[in-house]
């Protein structure tokens, strides 16, 4: 079933069938910086049957190990997606990168880990949870799992505690936004929130006001503003403020730590840069499209130009992109998503001539690591040590599986990228690697560029080509995950 897996993805020759990697087990990485969160220096990497064994200057081995000359090059862990929908049913269709395709995309950008939300089916977490594992059978690298939550009764609470006790689960959505399907309402949110505090799971949320963007699209309608720039009129910043607020001022009333996806504007950043200087535990996840793109390509004549930046939170107007990037170097904002959620040009069609049925999403899975390099170490915002942060270690500190992830070091998995700073990178939908037919950031070009990809001790990502196996990639060990969220915060029982 693997080569059924691959043979159906008929988009790059370079993907090797079900014959395992060709390259040894054992690689030593010589000469290299090596970058972690804490720590800068020059040093080898010496990794054997998928964990990094020694981390130190001149290891000396046998010529039964691959050398990767990394000199002049850093080295660093692979990047984590705290955000993606792979395979998600959604607006009446399904994102067009499966398992496989995503992560072979990841991987080819620097990206050995992600984690996906499980979207419950009829509001079951069990069925979700299954659906999930089948669509994550064909998996060529490590992931995990959040988990929507988008209805309350006895039943979805009792499965909460079975996902993160039997699961692995530590993290679960609200849907703030997306009226009539996954919006949940305040009394869920509160009710979701208790849940989560009894068990130190981390509540996340979309924040947008939901009854408002329905508002707001009626009357865009209303006015014969039915293409893809309605997308963004319809549903204002002010309303990602709004929604922002409001969860943290309810996190805060529940007292439980708060994660706040996709934060697209100043005015959803200024809310979290308000409670976290209040003390509250408040964390904000931007995302590539955010930090980088303005809503300028939704007035693009041309529908299906103008349709790729349809998601949300909208893509928002000049200036918010820059304000992000200044939040995520001082500090107010802490680690990088992508919210990959690929939709063709085709599917994007739904929405032809009503901009409320465009599938919502961009994608970014394989654009993440080299944007954010270009855009906030190239250009002096960031040092090497804080990419590493904000693309890995922080993420993997969150969800529980630092150390595990997120470092180079002695036991750490070998989840490892090699990039080279004087190389360059170029994006176009005609070379990336998701099956995607348009490129949110078609044509951008930036200096920076992962060279070598190693995921699990594999050598999959070398001069170009891709080799990656379906079936090679774990879900993160469960027992791993459960993080109490609550260190800080009393027991009130
Ligand atoms: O437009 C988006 N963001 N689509 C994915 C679903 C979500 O809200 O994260
Ligand atoms: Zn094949
Ligand atoms: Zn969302
Ligand atoms: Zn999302």
């Amino acid at each position: 079933s693997n080569n059924q897996v691959c043979d159906a993805w008929n988009g790059y020759d370079e993907v090797q069938c079900g014959i395992q990697a060709s390259s040894s087990s054992k690689i030593l990485i010589k000469g290299g910086t090596v970058v972690n969160a804490h720590l800068q220096e020059i040093a080898d990497v010496y990794v054997e049957n998928g964990i990094i064994v020694a981390v130190k200057p001149n290891i000396k081995v046998g010529d039964d190990v691959t050398v990767l000359d990394a000199t002049g090059k850093y080295v660093m862990p692979g990047g984590i997606d705290p955000h993606t929908h792979l395979s998600m049913e959604f607006m009446g269709t399904e994102t067009i990168d499966d398992f496989f395709s995503g992560q072979a995309a990841a991987l080819a950008g620097g990206t050995t880990m992600h984690i996906d939300f499980v979207i419950p089916v009829n509001g079951s977490l069990s069925a979700g949870f299954k659906a999930y594992e089948r669509k994550a059978e064909n998996s060529c690298m490590d992931y995990g799992f959040h988990m929507a939550i988008t209805k309350w009764d006895e039943v979805v609470a009792k499965e909460m505690e079975i996902m993160v006790k039997e699961k692995g689960i530590n993290s679960f959505k609200f849907f703030m936004a997306y009226k009539g399907s996954l919006m949940v309402n305040d009394e869920l949110l509160l009710e979701g929130f208790k849940r989560c505090k009894s068990f130190g799971a981390l509540a996340m949320v979309h924040a947008e006001n939901g009854d408002a963007i329905f508002e707001g699209q009626k009357r865009m309608i209303e006015l014969g503003i039915t293409g893809p720039e309605g997308h963004a009129l319809s549903r204002p910043p002010m309303l990602e403020g709004e929604a922002t607020s409001r969860a943290i001022r309810l996190a805060s009333f529940v007292n439980v730590p708060l994660y706040v996806v996709h934060v697209m504007s100043i005015d959803a950043m200024e809310e979290i840069a308000k409670a976290r200087k209040s003390g509250q535990r408040v964390i904000g996840e931007p995302v590539v499209s955010g930090l980088i793109l303005d809503d300028s390509g939704l007035w693009a004549p041309d529908f299906v130009t103008a349709a790729k930046y349809v998601m949300s939170p909208p893509i928002r107007a000049s200036g918010h992109n820059k304000a992000l990037q200044a939040a995520l170097s001082s500090g107010v904002l802490q680690l990088v998503g992508t919210d990959h959620c690929p939709f063709t040009s085709t599917q994007k069609s739904f929405g032809i001539d009503d901009f409320r049925k465009i599938p919502n999403g961009v994608n970014g899975i394989e654009e993440r690591m080299h944007l954010v390099w270009h855009t906030m170490v190239e250009s002096g915002k960031i040092s090497p040590t804080d990419y590493v942060r904000l693309t890995s270690t922080e993420c993997a500190r969150i969800f529980n599986i630092y150390p595990r992830k997120g470092a180079i070091l002695a036991g750490s998995d070998a989840d490892i990228i090699i990039l080279n700073p004087n190389s360059s990178f170029e994006i176009t939908a005609r070379s990336h690697h998701s099956r995607l037919d348009t490129n949110v950031f078609e044509g951008m070009k930036g200096k920076g560029k992962v060279e070598v990809t190693i995921a699990g001790g594999r050598i999959v990502w070398e001069n170009d080509q891709l080799k990656v196996v379906p079936g090679t990639g774990n879900v993160s060990i469960p027992q791993l995950r459960l993080q109490d969220h609550l260190v800080a915060v009393e027991e009130v029982e």
